[in-house]
């Protein structure tokens, strides 16, 4: 007898390049968990229809959990010829009960199975990363804590820009991922459609219970057009989409870091825990894990791309392209959960050089800006206000001096009176202090966000 699930339609065997160039196993096995549970609230399902006796779902979903406990113990045997997750387990069982095992697949096909696996094994991964990202936050909110004093030159163009306070900077990255979670946690709410019970594309005429499943396995609503549930991959789409958005955030971070780690910044020390060496150069300490997880992006939205160009002209319904999903799936999953879970631990471990920051805090005009809204409080418009700072700044240049280090006549050139008061916004801590706006790294703001993610973060 053929081990093919669809061999009677056949009378010759299928070519072995065929079983090694179709075959989904290698991968997919992953998904046995899921398909397991998906197998067993179907079953129960089918007892409450009547397609099979209270006994022989009882017997099916105790054949299911003892082939599961054997997957995991690595004692299953797997081949190609078997295609896939799905038809391993359905054989497993069909040798372990028979004839109760064959009617296991009453009322669904595998076009249906397949999407319902992988959306519960999204749901878990969904859930999985919230808590990483969860994580990463904590670790930023304690960094924030623990660096209250600390001032940072802010960048614009990678030139200095404004200052910011080390915790209005560590926030920065709490509400990108907070973002990250909820874009997450809207995705959870398409996934969390049942497909199964489509069957092939067009439904089935058994009296199966759809509504019985869904609760079952904690899907909110039914899919509701057949046709449309196998070759719907949106919600894949949309995860490696969002899980692309995590990978950049932590690309951006980690080329800020890596520069902030160079001799010419000096700003950070990094954990050695979490920095490899150089083979021939003794005095090297390289921030090889902030490069991987910079470079580990590219594959996370290439796995996007490669999802977009699969699906692109696929008509309905099911279609075999469709099996290539979970490579690039996995595959983006794997990467940004690997880089979330070294990212928290590398910034709870790393330091900031607070003496060398300080050092070079007045160099870069960081001032200006606020020496011109003080001018534009004195009445000067602003485009007027712009010319002259950038007027005082050349000058700067030309003595080597800082903004307030110039006398105050020069002020007084720019606008009568103008040098009452201007020297209590020169310098980065008082320019700093003058902030007010809501949002800004105004040191009292910045506290009242501080307190507010401290609650917030859950
Ligand atoms: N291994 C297949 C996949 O991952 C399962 C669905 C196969 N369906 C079919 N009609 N051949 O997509």
């Amino acid at each position: 007898m053929s081990h093919k699930t669809w061999g009677g339609r056949f009378s010759g065997a299928t070519d072995t390049r065929v079983e090694a160039f179709t075959e989904s196993i290698s991968y997919d096995r992953r998904l046995f968990r899921h398909d397991i549970r998906a197998s067993q609230a179907h079953a129960r399902m089918l007892a409450e229809v009547g397609l099979l006796t209270a006994e022989e779902a009882d017997g099916i979903v105790a054949a299911l959990d003892a082939i599961g406990v054997e997957i995991e113990r690595d004692e299953f045997a797997f081949s190609i010829q078997l295609e896939d997750i799905h038809t391993h387990i359905e054989r497993a069982l069909i040798e372990r009960l028979g004839d109760v095992g064959r009617k296991l697949h009453t009322g669904r096909s595998r076009n249906d199975q397949v999407v319902t696996d992988v959306k519960l094994w999204v749901r878990d991964s969904l859930d999985a990363l919230d808590g990483l990202l969860k994580e990463l936050q904590q670790a930023l909110l304690v960094a924030a804590e623990g660096n209250r004093k600390l001032v940072l030159p802010g960048y614009t163009h990678m030139q200095r820009a404004q200052p910011v306070l080390a915790a209005h900077y560590f926030l920065a990255y709490v509400e990108k991922y907070q973002r990250d979670r909820e874009r997450l946690a809207d995705c959870r709410k398409r996934v969390n459609v049942l497909p199964l019970g489509a069957a092939a594309l067009a439904g089935t005429s058994l009296p199966i219970d759809r509504d019985s499943v869904r609760r079952q396995l904690g899907f909110d609503a039914l899919a509701a057009n057949s046709l449309d549930v196998s070759s719907d991959r949106d919600f894949l789409l949309e995860f490696v989409f969002d899980l692309s958005v995590v990978a950049l955030h932590l690309s951006g971070w980690a080329e800020e870091w890596i520069l902030w780690t160079t001799t010419e910044f000096g700003f950070l020390d990094l954990p050695d825990a979490f920095c490899t060496g150089s083979s021939i150069m003794p005095h090297k300490k390289n921030p090889d894990v902030l490069e991987l997880i910079r470079g580990k992006s590219a594959r996370v939205t290439a796995d996007l791309q490669q999802l977009m160009v699969l699906v692109k002209g696929l008509p309905l319904a099911y279609n075999r392209d469709l099996q290539e999903d979970k490579v690039a799936l996995f595959d983006a999953f794997d990467t940004v959960a690997a880089s979330l879970e070294l990212a928290a631990p590398l910034v709870r471990e790393s330091r900031f050089r607070a003496e060398v920051i300080a050092a070079r805090l007045e160099d870069g005009f960081l001032d200006a800006t606020t020496l011109m809204e003080f001018c534009i409080l004195q009445g000067v418009p602003m485009r007027a206000a712009h010319e002259a700072v950038g007027k005082l700044v050349r000058l700067c240049e030309e003595r080597r001096c800082r903004l307030a280090d110039l006398p105050p006549e020069v002020y007084e050139s720019v606008s009568a009176g103008l040098s009452n008061g201007v020297y209590k916004v020169l310098g980065v801590a008082n320019a700093l202090a003058a902030f007010q706006s809501v949002g800004s790294t105004a040191p009292a703001e910045v506290e009242r966000q501080l307190m507010a993610w401290r609650t917030r973060i859950d």
